[in-house]
Formats: C-alpha cells, sequence, structure tokens
C-alpha cells in the first residue's frame, strides 16, 4: 500500500533555470554550458581520466561563479514556504542558492560543488566554499581530490530519499529544468495523483502526466504561486 499523502507537505523539484536569473548558466538552453563545453569531456568518469585538469578548471570556475551568485526572487519564495509548510527542496543544481535563501530541508541528486571528494572513498568529503581542486589535491588516503558532483555514468546522490518525499508530497512545484536528465527527471513519475503538481519552466519537450505546465521565468512565475499556497 502506498504511504498516506501529508497535506502539509510541499515537495520543489529544482533545476538549473531556477538559478539562471542568479546569473548562473544552465545547460541546455542556447547558451548554456554544453553549447560551450563537451560534456563528455567534463561530465564523465572518462574525461575525468583523459583530462582531470580540464575537469578541475570547469568545476573551479562554476564553484567561484555559484559562491559569488546570491538567490533570487523563486529561491526565497520557496524558503518562505516553511513559514506554513513542510518544505523539501530536492535539487539538480550543484549550487547553493536553495540554502543560501534560507531553504533548511534540501536535497542534492547531482551533488555540490562546495565539496570536494576522495577519488578513491566516495565517503571522504572536504568543505571548500570557493577554492579550487588543483592536480596534486589529495585526500587523507593520498588520492587525487575531485569535484563533489555526479557525471554522467554515475549513480545519483540520495535517490531513495527523494523518491520517498514525493510520494507523501501533497504539493509538487517544479522549476527550470528540461527534465531530460534520468534517473532524476524520473522522480516526478513518483508524485501521487491527488497531489497538486505544476511545473515551470520555459521551454520542455516533454510535460510529465498530470502536471500543469506554467511557461515563464521563475522569478515571474514561482512567487505569486508561493504566495497562494501561503494565503489559502
Ligand atoms: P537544463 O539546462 O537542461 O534545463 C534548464 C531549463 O530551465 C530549461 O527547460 C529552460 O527553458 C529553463 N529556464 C531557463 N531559464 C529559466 C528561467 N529564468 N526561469 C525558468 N526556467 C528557465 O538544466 P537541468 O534540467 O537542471 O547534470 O539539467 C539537468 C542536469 O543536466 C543537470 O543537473 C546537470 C546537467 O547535465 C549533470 O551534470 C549530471
Amino acid at each position: 500500500m502506498k504511504p498516506e499523502i501529508d497535506k502539509n507537505k510541499i515537495v520543489i523539484f529544482s533545476g538549473a533555470g531556477i538559478s539562471a536569473e542568479s546569473g548562473l548558466q544552465t545547460f541546455r538552453d542556447s547558451d548554456g554550458l554544453w553549447n560551450e563545453h563537451a560534456v563528455e569531456d567534463v561530465a564523465t568518469p572518462e574525461g575525468w581520466s583523459a583530462d582531470p585538469k580540464l575537469v578541475l578548471n570547469f568545476y573551479n570556475e562554476r564553484r567561484i561563479q555559484a559562491f559569488q551568485a546570491s538567490p533570487n526572487a523563486a529561491h526565497k519564495a520557496i524558503a518562505k514556504l516553511e513559514e506554513k509548510f513542510e518544505v523539501v527542496v530536492i535539487t539538480q543544481n550543484i549550487d547553493d542558492l536553495h540554502e543560501k535563501a534560507g531553504s533548511t530541508n534540501v536535497v542534492h541528486v547531482h551533488g555540490q560543488l562546495k565539496f570536494a571528494r576522495s577519488s578513491l572513498d566516495d565517503r571522504l568529503l572536504y568543505p571548500l566554499e570557493d577554492k579550487p581542486i588543483h592536480i596534486g589535491d589529495v585526500c587523507e588516503k593520498g588520492s587525487q581530490l575531485r569535484p563533489h558532483v555526479v557525471w554522467f555514468g554515475e549513480q545519483i546522490h540520495n535517490y531513495e530519499i527523494a523518491r520517498d518525499h514525493i510520494i507523501t508530497a501533497s504539493r509538487v512545484l517544479v522549476v527550470g529544468t528540461s527534465l531530460s536528465v534520468f534517473p532524476a527527471a524520473g522522480i516526478l513519475k513518483k508524485a501521487r495523483f491527488h497531489a497538486e503538481k505544476i511545473i515551470v519552466t520555459l521551454n520542455l519537450e516533454k510535460k510529465p502526466h498530470g502536471f500543469k505546465l506554467l511557461r515563464g521565468k521563475a522569478t515571474a512565475l514561482v512567487p505569486s504561486i508561493i504566495n497562494n499556497w501561503l494565503n489559502v
């Protein structure tokens, strides 16, 4: 039997589009990162083996940009929801703008730029803030440090935790994602029939079943959806 829906629980599922208006590039838009960099060079274990310096530079640049960025009105509205609801933010983003906005329960499924990780033992994490990782920076076991991010071909983080939250949510708000990367995007299939389900994004090729699509910018649409929820 499925667990009961929790009337007070809201799940936010976010992607790069929510941080676009904070100045961070998305991946698949025309000005996105995957138009400037080959995915296989910078976001796969094979790319890391072939040219670790290139990979480190790519994420070092992402890290400093994310560190300098500020949360926008969409991140802030999501944090405000906690005044009235239990809120879980499931994010594909490797920035920490949800946390900077004040969200207290953020589940990162694709990792976090602000940590380095041992390339030998994935339990060994080291806080970086905005600092770069260089070739020769090693963990306590002596192996090269790598970014704490999920690359294509690697297992996503916190899948079960994210899935279990979405199963019990009475409202699901998806913001700024093309929903083209699996298994992360597949988590939305676990949202319940009776849950209110909304997607805010600029472009979407395939809308998941049962979701209402609102095309527009996150800062224009998310605060008003959230104000409605806070005021019912
Ligand atoms: P994408 O770049 O694939 O999609 C971003 C989405 O945000 C697109 O649908 C845009 O239309 C939309 N968008 C852009 N600006 C927006 C704005 N101001 N307001 C609202 N929506 C906006 O990014 P993700 O879906 O997050 O994974 O990509 C998923 C994963 O692919 C990432 O986590 C990353 C990437 O490869 C890994 O590297 C493993």
